[in-house]
């Protein structure tokens, strides 16, 4: 495996992204956590070094433990790993004259060099620069390899000891052959890319073992693809020590109940409680309308239930959650410690330090895309794999305004003839998530010979490729207009149906 030291920039995880496409595993440590001992105990193939928004010329900005440079591994620099290579092996970096920011295209001079193989089919390759300090020394050793008009020292290396420092950031999209980069790095460091998710599922499996020993653990299951892949996987590694629950807000999509229980209860034999509390947490909402209410009040219930049902179990000491790569990065980089902080709308957010439990939290390394491959190892169904997100407070935040069981009925059997409907058209997997919101407005209609006086059903479908922005999905005119008709004739409550073509921002993809 291959390590990357993460100095803090904004696209060290697309670093990761890039080799995990070459089948290489890596890990992204953050260089607050990177000791020699802990690079020894590591014990990687390689090293690669991020960028950062420090400068090295600042007093204590952060660098590679010197010990890094005398293991004898593959190192790549990138840009501030650049300059922290230079100014660690004997080189120097000034502030920039000409900072330089954006596109840029670098030149190769007469020397070859094995990690731009591949490279200047056209004379150059365009490249990503974001720096405002550069080199102006070389290290001993080290040999310019490429220029660029701005950066005279834009590749270099020294690769005798197999190091390389760029300037510029190969891992973003506008460097469009910066994957090639990578792939010769691993090469050269003797990567095989022969890393599968197959092996990532033992590998998985062994450390959640020797995690929990022979301790209970308790896992909350959504019935979304991150908790359902994270229970099968510890059911794989420990068996009944794991206890699954299922809280049922009575504010889940149409047979997803079902699903749910069916599949973990039946299909895989998971211990699983079943928790329906749609009574109570109905009861809570009805009459309250304030978006950030609601989502409190389902939070707390949602801990009330669980920690319940938890203590029946007798004395779990772990609790399983199925949090993601992107959550660990992000906490990681912004907020500038190793701690992690869960995402306050996790579902289960908050019982950790309530109830006392340590967390195992096998999904920390993968992608969402490699948490679907790992279901897809793991045996579980499409259905459950390829799903749309699906929010913790569920149908409640998809009915603005309070909520009545009878909203809650004409909501779910409107959004189950819109996925129908998508389901049909072979649209479901090129939209990011798409339902239905149910309006606390009635309008007139004409049906039949009668006046009707009935609510507005909105219809949302975003693309995404990870929730933080988004894009409307584009349907036909023909396509909307017969799933209006079916909505309208089919759910008795609704004789209205509009379509929301906001992006995201300025709206949210939810609307509460
Ligand atoms: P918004 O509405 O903020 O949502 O654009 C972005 C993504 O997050 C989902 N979402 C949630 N997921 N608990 C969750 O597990 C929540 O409280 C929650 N709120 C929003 C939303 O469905 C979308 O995919």
């Amino acid at each position: 495996h291959l390590l990357i030291i993460d100095f803090g920039s904004q696209v060290t995880q697309l670093i990761a992204r890039r080799l995990r496409e070459a089948n290489i595993y890596c890990e992204i440590h953050p260089y607050q956590n990177v000791t020699e001992a802990s690079i020894r105990a590591f014990a990687p193939k390689a090293v690669i070094l991020s960028g950062g928004p420090a400068s090295v010329l600042d007093e204590n900005s952060p660098r590679a433990p010197q010990a890094l440079f005398e293991m004898g591994l593959p190192i790549l620099g990138v840009c501030y790993g650049q300059q922290v290579m230079m100014e660690q092996l004997g080189g120097r970096v000034e502030a920039g004259h000409h900072r330089e920011f954006g596109r840029a295209f670098v030149s190769p001079n007469e020397r070859n060099l094995d990690l731009t193989e591949g490279w200047y089919a056209t004379g150059r390759e365009q490249v990503w620069m974001s720096h405002g300090d550069r080199v102006t020394a070389l290290a001993p050793g080290f040999d310019v390899y490429g220029t660029s008009p701005n950066a005279p020292f834009a590749i270099t290396a020294d690769p005798s000891r197999h190091f390389y420092a760029v300037q510029f950031h190969p891992e973003v999209h506008h460097t469009p052959n910066g994957a090639q980069l990578y792939r010769n790095f691993c090469r050269i460091a003797g990567f095989t890319g022969d890393w599968t998710m197959s092996a990532y599922k033992d590998q998985a499996i062994e450390a959640i073992r020797a995690q929990v020993g022979d301790a209970k653990v308790i896992c909350g299951l959504s019935g979304g693809v991150d908790s359902s892949v994270a229970a099968v996987l510890i059911h794989e590694a420990i068996g009944d020590q794991l206890t699954c629950v299922f809280v049922d807000t009575g504010m889940m999509r149409m047979g997803e109940a079902e699903e749910v229980v069916t599949l973990f209860r039946d299909h895989y034999n998971i211990p699983l409680i079943h928790a329906d509390e749609a009574d109570l947490f109905i009861d809570a909402l009805e009459g309250e309308s304030d978006p950030e209410t609601k989502r409190k009040t389902i939070g707390r219930l949602f801990i009330e239930v669980f920690e319940k049902h938890a203590k029946s179990v007798g004395g779990a000491k772990f609790l399983a959650q199925g949090t993601l790569y992107p959550d660990v990065i992000e906490s990681v980089s912004f907020s500038g410690g190793p701690s992690v902080t869960i995402k306050s709308h996790h579902n289960v957010g908050g019982l950790p330090e309530r109830m006392d439990m340590k967390l195992v939290e096998p999904l920390r390394e993968l992608f969402k895309d490699e948490v679907r491959a790992l279901g897809r190892e793991l045996g579980l169904p499409e259905s459950f794999v390829g799903r749309h997100p699906f929010p913790g407070p569920g149908l409640a935040i998809r009915c603005p305004g309070g909520i009545t069981r009878e909203k809650l009925d004409i909501l779910r059997k409107a959004d189950a003839v819109y996925l129908d409907q998508i389901r049909k058209h072979g649209l479901y997997d090129e939209i990011w998530q798409a339902f239905a919101v149910l309006l606390p407005v009635r309008t007139v209609g004409v049906m039949g010979d009668g006046r009707t006086y009935e609510y507005v059903c909105a219809l949302r479908a975003v693309t995404s490729v990870d929730g933080m922005t988004a894009d409307f999905y584009p349907f036909s005119s023909e396509f909307l207009g017969e799933t209006a008709g079916r909505i309208i004739n089919e759910v008795n409550g609704i004789n209205r149906v509009v379509y929301d073509y906001t992006s995201k921002p300025p709206g949210t993809i939810e609307w509460e």
